[in-house]
């Protein structure tokens, strides 16, 4: 895994005025994704995936194994080479297409395997020992509990970059989000942005449904020491905000909403799970969740649906890539059924926003959960 540049590498000197000026850098973001494409079609060639699969219906289960992969890889990277038309799966079982057959394999006329593997750098290295869960000895995660150790967010000019990079993310989607909420939340008085990382979609939901008392921003000391910097610098009224530093995996605020944005990927099932349990617990009865979400799409039917499809599978192998193997995006039946298990059930259709974001929205269902 090679190590994140520091933040004067990134942004050599920084405009004070450019500070405070909206930014729609969406664009950029989505482009930075679409290397993990070529870099997966290079382990595929490496690993000789083809001709290894050659003509079997296997599960993924089995594929994982196959090539050492863990679960979390191997979901990721089997749903980015279905987007990339090199495998196909029916019914839970995958094969390779058979375009992929003729291209990719080996000693095949039709095979362009020599030429699509030039250029092939240690990169793939990298990729191949990530999704076999071999991370160097000398990577720290981006992100932790409170009892989990060094991460990327405690390296403060890292953190500060990566914080504001988000926050100029959320400050894009932060009014669709909060319009989507607020077609079913209107009543609410308490809003809890779960692992907000900045003041944005708070703000535009304190906007948005002016019942609300107030909202809470509940993340680490690292993430809303960034938190603080922009509600400074912007000179935001913070009355109806509360500023609550905790490990989400700890517990949670009692709230009528809970917002849980560009977080559920950051972790593998599990831990979403518990993140979610913590909320089923603290939630009334007619309370509402927001999951708002890259989401992984697993049919696309135009071309525009095909590209939007690549780009949230390559999101998922950058989200597994820079969390060490505990991130990726999630299908919306992912979603369910994860949500479904801490006792939730989803209400309405979803609701795109911005910057290849969608909201889910959820509600408790009636029986206890323990
Ligand atoms: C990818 S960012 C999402 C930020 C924001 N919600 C958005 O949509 O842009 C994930 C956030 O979760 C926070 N976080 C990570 N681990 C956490 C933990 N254990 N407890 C609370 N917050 C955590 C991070 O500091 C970060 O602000």
């Amino acid at each position: 895994m090679a190590k994140l540049p520091s933040a004067s590498e990134i942004i050599p000197k920084l405009d004070e005025t450019s500070m405070n000026e909206p930014t729609d850098a969406g664009r950029f973001y989505a482009l930075l994704r679409f290397e993990e494409a070529s870099l997966a079609l290079r382990a595929v060639l490496k690993m000789n995936l083809v001709d290894r699969i050659a003509d079997q219906h296997i599960s993924r289960y089995a594929i994982g194994e196959m090539f050492g992969f863990t679960k979390q890889a191997t979901r990721t990277f089997l749903a980015l080479l279905e987007v990339m038309e090199i495998l196909e799966s029916t019914a839970g079982r995958y094969c390779v297409t058979d375009r992929a057959k003729m291209c990719l394999a080996d000693g095949r006329a039709t095979s362009r395997k020599p030429y699509l593997a030039m250029g092939m750098d240690s990169q793939v290295d990298e990729l191949i020992e990530v999704l076999q869960g071999k991370n160097a000895a000398d990577a720290i995660p981006l992100y932790g509990g409170e009892n989990a150790g060094a991460t990327v967010m405690d390296e403060p000019e890292v953190a500060r970059e990566i914080a504001l990079g988000l926050s100029s993310r959320a400050r894009n989607f932060a009014d669709p989000l909060a319009t989507a909420i607020s077609s079913e939340g209107s009543k609410a008085t308490t809003l809890a942005d779960i692992g907000a990382g900045s003041p944005y979609v708070a703000q535009a939901c304190l906007a948005a449904m002016p019942r609300l008392e107030k909202a809470i921003l509940l993340d680490r000391p690292n993430g809303m020491r960034f938190a603080h910097e922009i509600v400074q610098k912007e000179n935001t009224d913070t009355r109806r905000l509360v500023f609550q530093e905790a490990d989400f995996f700890n517990a949670v605020p009692t709230a009528d909403i809970y917002v849980l944005s560009n977080t559920a990927h950051d972790w593998q099932p599990q831990e979403y799970a518990l993140i979610m349990n913590h909320i089923r617990r603290a939630i009334p009865a007619d309370g509402l969740v927001c999951i708002h979400e890259p989401l992984l799409l697993t049919n696309w039917d135009t071309d525009t649906a095909w590209l939007r499809a690549l780009w949230m599978a390559c999101y998922a192998l950058t989200l597994l890539r820079l969390t060490l193997g505990q991130g990726t995006c999630y299908s919306i039946e992912e979603h369910h059924e994860i949500l479904g298990k801490s006792g939730f059930h989803p209400i309405g259709v979803p609701i795109p926003t911005c910057d290849g974001c969608t909201a889910l929205l959820y509600r408790p269902m009636t029986v206890e959960i323990n």
